[in-house]
């Protein structure tokens, strides 16, 4: 008979890299606060809305004309040229198409980026709070995450998240090969000044680092600029830096599961040699459907981040008023990450809110270390829920 005991010999003989492979810190709350009637999930990176039907449509033309067939590893020619396009017009400069593969979401182009530069026993340097999963993807490969906390400025409207450099010149060791920059940033909302990436810039060059910089959430930004500083407004064509990105954030595409990695034309080669070591490619009509997504789908993405921006001042107004809860104002991205006065245990106080608020939030625990209790809110959902969600914690949190 086949059991389902979770305990067995077996996980003794799989990889150490496996088998140390961090869980996900938000899977718990999640699974405590599952399915509970009237909750309102904020605890995961994603929001309310479906991919558009200018989308949705270009995957089904796609399959309905049979393009079922194993596909190119580094993506159909018109994925990569749509690509090319998309960011030429985002920053104003030519980009070839050999720059860009298709990968399975961001999280793989961050597995591709990685595998690209890292070997076990290399440290790689990662400001936090940080999305886990740039330490857990380091960690299956067996590197050595070295975590380096940012600064905070004062908490409140007016505080600000900022990269220390000087920290991070101080964690660079023999055996550091990279840093990641995520900016804006999931879950602080910090989003990088030029001269922050300028200054990250000119050390990796210094000490000959790569930098693997994730600006997914570039265009969420809420001081009325088109686009978050980026990597490459400040980079020279041969500047050791490897950018992944998604179609999940900007056109509602979570689960599709299509991003792209951008690395110098010169590492393409390797790229899709590890992308058909991992995935062999992401199927044609996908591809089909985020070419509309890059062509068509500038005023989508304008008004989910006019959504977000609204968003985000409902909570922040709202949780003010708890006189408990301490932030930094989210410039970019769709997050709310704050931290409760005086409460110590953040997943303790994540599941105290699925069931005295049943507002479901992401415990802190899962972006840094440290025993105050941080807790991540994803402002990307309609006002009615953000502000019957943000009525709630107060009244729970007051
Ligand atoms: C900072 C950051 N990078 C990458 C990703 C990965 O996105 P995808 O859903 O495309 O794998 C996420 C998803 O939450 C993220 O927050």
């Amino acid at each position: 008979m086949f059991s389902n005991q979770s305990t067995s010999n077996l996980t003794r003989t799989i990889s150490p890299e496996a088998l140390g492979a961090p869980p996900s810190g938000i899977v718990e709350v999640f699974t405590y606060g599952w399915g509970r009637p009237g909750l309102i999930p904020l605890w995961a990176g994603e929001g309310d809305m479906s991919t558009p039907s200018f989308i949705t449509e270009a995957t089904t033309r796609s399959l309905a004309a049979g393009e079922t067939f194993y596909t190119p590893n580094r993506g159909i020619p018109d994925f990569r040229a749509a690509v090319a396009r998309y960011m030429s017009r985002l920053y104003g400069q030519e980009f070839s198409p050999d720059r860009f593969l298709c990968t399975i979401g961001g999280m793989h182009a961050l597995q591709v980026a990685m595998r690209l530069i890292l070997s076990a026993g290399d440290e790689f340097i990662v400001p936090s709070p940080a999305w886990p999963n740039f330490i857990g993807c380091g960690k299956v490969i067996g590197a050595i995450p070295v975590d380096v906390p940012m600064g905070l400025t004062n908490e409140g409207p007016n505080g600000r998240w900022f990269l220390d450099v000087d920290r991070i010149a101080s964690a660079i060791g023999p055996r550091t090969r990279a840093i990641v920059i995520n900016s804006p940033s999931n879950p602080t909302g910090w989003t990088a000044t030029r001269a922050e990436l300028e200054a990250v810039l000119a050390l990796a060059r210094k000490h000959g680092l790569w930098i693997i910089a994730d600006e997914i959430y570039g265009q969420f930004v809420f001081d009325g600029s088109a686009r978050a500083p980026s990597f490459h407004d400040v980079m020279e064509e041969d500047d050791k830096i490897i950018f992944v990105q998604t179609f999940s954030k900007n056109w509602a595409m979570t689960g599709w599961r299509i991003g792209w990695i951008e690395c110098h034309p010169s590492l393409a080669q390797s790229a899709e040699n590890l992308i058909q070591y991992s995935s062999s490619g992401v199927a044609t009509f996908l591809q089909r459907g985020a070419i509309a997504a890059l062509d068509h789908g500038d005023s989508f993405l304008h008004h989910q981040v006019e959504r977000a921006k609204k968003g985000c001042d409902i909570v922040c107004e709202g949780l003010s008023k708890t006189g408990r809860v301490r932030f930094a104002k989210p410039e970019g991205a769709f997050y709310l990450y704050f931290k409760v006065d005086g409460a110590k245990d953040p997943m303790g106080i994540a599941k105290r809110l699925v069931d005295e608020a049943n507002v479901g939030l992401a415990p802190g625990s899962a972006f840094a270390t440290g025993e105050d209790a941080w807790l991540r809110l994803c402002f990307a959902r309609k006002a009615e829920d953000l502000a019957e969600a943000t009525a709630r914690l107060v009244k729970a949190l007051s």
